[in-house]
């Protein structure tokens, strides 16, 4: 892939009304026999005997596994797994992890959402070759805890990576986490991906009629996946209360989930818990975004709710998928028999966040979202794009000039958003990523409090990203 030869072919042919995608979503688990029974991703195991200390190590690898379309084909692991092992650490801990390249291209491990130094964030200006390794080292600060996710990122390949399975989740625990830690815990790592009819990963030919329509909407899957699996059952008791990390670790779908209609409790997203938890009925998970909610066991013993996508119209009308409207079943959840148990009491206050005071900006800076690009610009490797001065709090709007969704990720640094189309933010959050909707502005606060180098803010559109819809900040 080349990035400067593909953009015009891009951008012409955004205006072409007669490419549409004709895949169908399957319905039912492609897997026959027993429906699949939802199981947390394995934890890797920290090899550190000292206190505060996590140890681990990862090895991204070629490996022929048992896809999700039911065939024995190639596809790239992390320890063998995809997805990877979760990558469990608390706050104040000291990270070390020894990663090998065994792939046949060049790769990196982003962190993303992390808070560390900008050599160790695993951007595609530190690539590791094939038969290569690189230790990340990093601390983790306190008032972090949250759910975080780790992929490749390497310059132009990162969609394609991830695509071939190379994503996981990564947990950091607080020692002072309000939620009673009774609550049933699942992590939920959400993803797509279609297959070819020899059961491969397929992954189109750039110049195809398949591959122009991902390189415009991202490329999207009609195979669901939850933590590798198609339609699982989660299992509850009727009064029981569980705690669901969701991830949405998809190139460029962006779901709209629901439980049947049923309310839940949303208490977290990118950067952690809320200072109050909110009551839902859907919710919707942009591309690399993380929501935590607890789902309240109301249901009857022996009934079951579908857990669901609902629509979500993030497309240009010349690409929306035909089936864009189905409602997309992701899970089952299914109530035990057992006789009800009594729901546990939840706080009505999870923690304080410190407000980032936007009357000590220094600065707003303007960026406008194009197709497969910001501010007009591909991404350019030996460009700086954005300047800031360490220290700094800055205001950034984000504008969206085009008529499709574009989730806009800064690397690195958290922020708070202050408004959506001049519509005042009611919670104070901490995020990494913002879906930017369609000829929408959002406006958010960041303060650049240490870590100086070069970091990377794109669209989590991973075929845009690849295409160049990222831009270089360098803090110094
Ligand atoms: Cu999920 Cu540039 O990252
Ligand atoms: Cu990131
Ligand atoms: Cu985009």
């Amino acid at each position: 892939m080349v990035r400067g030869a593909s953009l015009p072919t891009l951008v012409a042919w955004i205006a072409s009304a007669s490419l549409t995608s004709s895949l169908a979503p399957h319905k039912a688990p492609l897997t026959k026999g027993e429906p699949e029974v939802f199981a947390n991703p394995a934890v890797l195991t920290n090899e550190s005997h000292s206190p505060h200390t996590v140890e681990v190590t990862l090895t991204a690898r070629k490996e022929r596994i048992l896809l999700a379309s039911g065939k024995i084909a190639e596809g790239y692991t992390y320890n063998g797994m995809t997805p990877g092992p979760t990558i469990e650490i608390r706050e104040g801990d000291h990270v070390i992890i020894h990663f090998h390249n065994e792939l046949p291209q060049a790769t990196t491990i982003h962190w993303h959402g992390l808070h560390i130094p900008a050599d160790q964030d695993g951007s595609p200006l530190y690539p590791i070759q094939p038969g290569k390794s690189h230790d990340y080292i990093f601390t983790i600060g306190q008032g972090t805890a949250g759910t975080y996710w780790y992929h490749p990122h390497p310059d132009v390949t990162t969609g394609y990576q991830v695509a071939r399975g190379l994503y996981g989740a990564l947990i950091i625990r607080a020692d002072d986490d309000p939620l009673p830690a009774s609550l049933p815990e699942k992590i939920i790592v959400l993803a797509d991906n279609r297959f070819a009819s020899d059961g491969s990963v397929d992954i189109p030919d750039e110049a195809s009629q398949a591959g122009l329509v991902d390189m415009e909407n991202g490329r999207e899957g009609n195979t669901f996946l939850i933590n590798g699996h198609v339609m699982p059952t989660i299992g509850i008791r009727s009064g029981e209360v569980q705690r669901w990390r969701i991830i949405n670790a998809s190139a460029s779908r962006v779901y709209r989930l629901s439980l049947g209609g049923q309310t839940f409790t949303q208490v977290g997203s990118d950067g952690g818990l809320f200072e109050h938890p909110v009551d839902m009925k859907e919710i919707v998970i942009s591309n690399s975004e993380r929501v935590e909610i607890l789902v309240h066991g109301t249901g009857a013993p022996g009934s079951t709710t579908t857990f669901q996508s609902l629509p979500y119209d993030r497309y240009a009308p010349q690409t929306r998928p035909s089936y864009w409207d189905n409602p997309i079943d992701l899970a089952t959840l299914k109530y035990s028999n057992e006789p009800p148990v009594t729901p546990i009491q939840l706080p009505s206050t999870l923690r304080v966040i410190p407000a980032l005071d936007t009357l000590t900006a220094t600065t707003t800076r303007y960026f406008a979202l194009g197709q497969g690009i910001i501010n007009g610009k591909t991404m350019d490797m030996n460009r700086v794009d954005t300047r800031v001065r360490l220290g700094s709090m800055e205001i950034w709007q984000i504008e969206n000039i085009v008529g499709m969704d574009h989730p806009f990720h800064l690397h690195g640094f958290r922020f708070q958003i202050i408004d959506r189309n001049g519509v005042p933010e009611k919670d104070r959050r901490w995020k990494d990523t913002v879906n930017v909707p369609k000829h929408e502005t959002v406006r958010f606060v960041v303060k650049f409090d240490d870590f100086p180098g070069k970091w990377m803010y794109h669209c989590h559109i991973l075929d845009h990203e690849d295409h160049g819809m990222m831009g270089i900040l360098e803090v110094k």
